[in-house]
């Protein structure tokens, strides 16, 4: 169980990002799980069929954000809303995965923070089609409103209604990698 690794696609590139400390409050509430991988999104080159189509010429980046998106067992994607849509590096992270086979049957955690009084929601929908496509499987979203009042002078999230919201949906994931370990196992048998 504590083997499990979640991918971590992060679109901000913010220091002191709300949407990275979402990341971090994940990662710190599960037993079952490490989020992995969460700097890569924000290191990707904007996405280039000639490129994928060329593995020797890779970035180092994309070598590793596709290696462990290929051994993950699921997904926690922290997106800002920009503009009422998703962080373009997080439609550009996705795009990375759509030549790798995807996240077919991953449990995937959408999760958004923002200062605004939406909390990033508007950023969640435009993603469903592109997460439909890759064959992610949805298991929870999150959204933070007025993070900067919910979070403390180092950025992590101090509101208890935050932390057990997200323990919440941490709780679902673990159920679902579990879920999903159970079926693989059964395929094999
Ligand atoms: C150009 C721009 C557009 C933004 N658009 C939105 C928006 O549509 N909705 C929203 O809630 N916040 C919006 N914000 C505020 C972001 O949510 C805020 O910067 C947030 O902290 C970004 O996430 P991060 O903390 O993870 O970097 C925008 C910020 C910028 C700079």
């Amino acid at each position: 169980m504590a083997g499990r690794t979640v991918l971590g696609i992060c679109g901000s590139l913010r220091r002191g990002s709300y949407n990275a400390a979402l990341l971090d409050l994940v990662d710190g509430l599960s037993g079952g799980f490490r989020v992995v991988g969460s700097d890569l999104a924000g290191r990707l080159p904007l996405f280039n069929p000639d490129v994928e189509n060329d593995e020797e010429a890779w970035p180092e980046a994309v070598r590793e954000f596709r290696a462990l998106a290929e051994e993950a067992d699921g997904v926690v994607i922290a997106t800002p809303e920009y503009a009422h849509g998703p962080a373009g590096a997080t439609k550009n992270a996705l795009d990375w995965l759509v030549g790798s086979g995807g996240l077919v049957g991953r449990p995937t955690l959408l999760v958004s923070a923002s200062p605004g009084q939406a909390g990033g929601m508007r950023a969640h929908a435009p993603l469903m089609p592109t997460l439909t496509l890759l064959g992610a499987v949805l298991v929870d979203c999150v959204v933070v409103s007025r993070a900067g009042a919910r979070t403390d002078g180092d950025g992590r999230y101090t509101d208890p209604a935050v932390v057990d919201r997200v323990r919440l949906a941490v709780g679902e994931l673990e159920e679902a990698l579990g879920y999903a370990a159970s079926k693989r196992t059964q395929s094999v048998l």
